[in-house]
């Protein structure tokens, strides 16, 4: 009942979401044509049915997606879940280049280039030649800071993070992200559009890797200590696979990729390196590499487990205590949509809290923890 409280009725309400009137949507552009890219431009052509277009580097990248995306549109009409005359009609909606010119007239515009800040300022640069002063400019990075991508504009009031998941068909989750310069007007549209998309915001303040890429990375730290110490890849998997969750870490290591997560692991270390070591088997996996063992002093999986939930018992109250989120529940909520955590835990800090963990980390129930308000 907890879960389904949070993810019904307090994701649905919008915690901290001002109420202001959204702008109109009516023609979104996508910088990017990759992995997230794509998945965003379909998603926002099914659901808005407004105009999409695309840019990225080079036509083929984006003729790549159109195709893609027509592919995607066939598929769900054989399976009957559109017609052929609404999947021609949708298909007519995408265009795409590599000029700029391409986002002129959009009133909403997300980015999903490279994980990369200087690439991201760029884009967000290049954006403001060629759009409105009051269009929207989201960003769908998993762990930069939203604010300096955009500290350099002239309307960094406009600037927004949405931080979507994959598949971003599957997972529900939006972190919306707002920075200190963000106005009521920008969240308040990428609130009302992230509904119209059918997917739950949970606004979050701006900090690296904002909420399920933090905590997944520090269970990560956990796991990837253990691998450095000698234990197998079975062994860390079993002590995770114990909380519920859909996929192994080692598989969803795969999926991310291990570069991918090393890149996030030194984002993380450098804000916090106590918290987020550098792992000697995650360099080698993120460059082809196997795990390296530096030191041979593996622990059973009961341990790991308990290392697992007392350092996600640690990262929760840190996340609370600077206002990354307004409270525990809404940890509970990015991780039951955005990770797949069980519903029947009711979100992790639910079940640190019944187990005694929070206790015996914090000192107290993280429900009863909170953070800095804005
Ligand atoms: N992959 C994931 O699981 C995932 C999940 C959530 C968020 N993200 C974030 O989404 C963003 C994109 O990730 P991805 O996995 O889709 O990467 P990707 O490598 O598949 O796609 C990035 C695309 O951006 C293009 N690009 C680079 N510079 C550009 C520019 N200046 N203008 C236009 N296009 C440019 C590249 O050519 C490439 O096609 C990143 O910020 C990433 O952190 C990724």
């Amino acid at each position: 009942m907890y879960a389904f409280n949070l993810v019904e009725r307090r994701a649905k309400r919008g915690v901290g979401i001002p109420d202001a009137e959204p702008r109109r949507v009516q023609r979104i552009g996508i910088v990017g044509a990759g992995l997230m890219a794509r998945q965003l431009a379909l998603l926002a052509l099914r659901r808005l049915e407004v105009p999409v277009v695309l840019r990225d580097l080079t036509q083929e990248q984006v003729d790549d997606a159109k195709s893609w995306i027509a592919g995607e549109l066939d598929e769900l009409t054989r399976k009957g879940r559109i017609g052929e005359a609404k999947a021609r009609f949708l298909s007519s909606l995408v265009s795409g280049g590599t000029e700029w010119e391409v986002f002129a007239g959009c009133d909403f515009v997300l980015e999903a280039v490279y994980e990369e800040m200087r690439v991201k300022k760029e884009v967000f640069e290049e954006l403001e030649r060629v759009v409105s002063p009051e269009c929207i400019l989201a960003t769908n990075t998993s762990s930069l800071s939203v604010r300096k991508m955009g500290a350099d504009l002239e309307h960094p009031e406009r600037v927004v993070g949405m931080h979507f998941f994959n598949p971003v068909a599957v997972l529900p989750l939006v972190e919306l992200v707002r920075t200190p310069e963000t106005d009521d007007v920008t969240l308040a549209t990428a609130w009302a559009v992230t509904g119209k998309l059918r997917k739950r915001g949970v606004l979050v303040r701006d900090a690296p890797a904002f909420v399920v890429n933090r905590l997944l990375a520090r269970q990560g730290s956990v796991i990837t200590d253990a691998l450095d110490h000698g234990n197998t890849v079975d062994e860390t998997d079993e002590a995770v696979l114990r909380l519920g969750l859909p996929m192994a870490p080692s598989v969803l290591l795969q999926l991310v990729g291990p570069k991918v997560a090393n890149h996030v692991r030194h984002t993380l270390h450098e804000a916090w390196p106590d918290r987020f070591p550098l792992s000697a088997t995650l360099e080698s996996l993120a460059t082809g590499g196997e795990p390296v063992v530096v030191e041979h002093a593996p622990r059973t999986v009961d341990e790991i487990h308990e290392a697992v939930l007392e350092a996600m018992a640690d990262e929760a109250r840190h996340m609370i205590e600077e206002g990354v989120v307004a409270e525990a529940a809404d940890v509970d909520t990015c991780l039951i949509l955005g990770a797949g955590y069980p519903f029947w835990l009711g979100g992790i800090t639910k079940h640190l809290d019944q187990t005694g963990v929070s206790q015996r980390v914090v000192g107290r129930p993280l429900a009863e923890l909170s953070g800095v308000p804005g």
